[in-house]
């Protein structure tokens, strides 16, 4: 079998919000504990859409000073940023060659993120997802934290893998560079958790929390003061009815799912558990209570987000310290991928 290892990474394209920090950001921290981590600042998928260099720069210390501000641990875990790892780009070349066009066709995330003028769109935004298996495949990673909505991509990666060990099987079967009969990628596999695995728009139950989204009410950003996090989950978008006592009783309303998931995301619980203490009351007193949560959860990382970046020489010497630590790995799995393609 593979080493087991760890691969995710955020990008540094605004402020990280709650849809990052409960789909993603809170399981990455527990992770640590059983396993191998590398989280990565992918500031090479930020690109794909047009950044303003130096707002650039900022994001990819403000992302790294949340990933630090929220519990990953550099003396655990491998923290850095993809463009300073020049394998990344290396191997994403190689994937772009061996992902067919039919395959990147199909990914729903590009035709949302795209939008109407496709033709407009870079063709690094449409080539994304073969990064992304770059990415994970560079470290031979077996198992990815991510999101409900990155699932697609986590399959991509797998059919990329796949195929890559398929092409060059008799080249890697030679060399002696298989794992078994696994062939010389691993099939990497996504992990979905927590009762928070799709964060939903305060303003649209519907649309999942993102940083793209026009209206700054729809999401709480990592950063926002505790008079803000107020106002806006006293704005979300509810309906009028009670909370229901059990977790059925939410089918067909988005929005009370989705304030009643944060709730038990932020405070380590299941939504059964949630609707249990708050079933039957109506929702003015059920959002007084998340925001007291969301408080008191979020305004420590804040704080911390502020102290680290006070010291920008300290977030750019952890950068520096894990890209080394990143390139160790990568580069010898990179040398063997030019052996087997011939290179
Ligand atoms: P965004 O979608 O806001 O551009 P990224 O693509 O950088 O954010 O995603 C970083 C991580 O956060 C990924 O693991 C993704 O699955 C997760 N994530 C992003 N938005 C949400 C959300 N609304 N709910 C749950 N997880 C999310
Ligand atoms: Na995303």
């Amino acid at each position: 079998t593979f080493h087991q290892r760890v691969f995710s990474g955020m990008q540094p394209t605004s402020t990280l919000h709650l849809g990052n920090y409960l789909g993603a950001l809170t399981n990455w921290v527990a992770m640590q504990e059983t396993h191998e981590c590398i989280y990565c600042v992918v500031d090479m998928h930020a690109i794909t859409v047009w950044q303003d260099p130096a707002d650039l720069t900022r994001a990819i210390r403000e992302v790294t000073a949340a990933y630090v501000a929220a519990g990953i641990d550099t003396k655990k875990s491998i923290i850095f940023n993809q463009s300073q790892v020049h394998q990344h780009a290396e191997l994403a070349w190689v994937f772009n060659c061996v992902a067919r066009l039919g395959w990147l066709n199909r990914m729903t995330q590009f035709k949302e993120k795209a939008g109407k003028d496709k033709e407009n769109a870079s063709i690094g935004l449409y080539a994304y997802p073969a990064l992304m298996a770059a990415d994970i495949l560079l470290y031979k990673a077996t198992h990815v934290p991510v999101g409900e909505d990155q699932k697609q991509h986590l399959e991509l990666a797998r059919d990329i893998a796949q195929k890559f060990n398929n092409d060059f099987g008799v080249q890697i079967e030679q060399r002696g560079l298989a794992t078994g009969n696994l062939g010389f990628f691993p099939q990497p596999e996504p992990m979905i958790q927590g009762p928070a695995p799709r964060v939903m728009s305060l303003r649209d139950g519907t649309k999942k929390m993102s940083k793209s989204d026009a209206s700054d009410n729809s999401r709480i950003n990592l950063t926002d003061d505790a008079e803000t996090i107020a106002q806006k989950i006293r704005k979300a978008k509810t309906d009028p009815d009670a909370l229901p006592s059990e977790e059925k009783g939410l089918e067909g309303r988005p929005e009370a799912e989705n304030l009643v998931g944060i709730y038990a995301g932020l405070n380590g619980q299941t939504k059964a558990q949630v609707l249990g203490q708050f079933g039957g009351g109506q929702f003015s007193g059920f959002k007084a209570a998340l925001v007291d949560l969301a408080v008191e959860k979020l305004s420590p990382i804040a704080g911390e987000m502020r102290r680290l970046l006070d010291d920008v020489g300290h977030i750019d010497a952890i950068l520096g310290d894990g890209a080394q630590r990143a390139q160790a790995i990568a580069a010898p799995i990179m040398r063997d991928v030019k052996d087997i393609v011939g290179f």
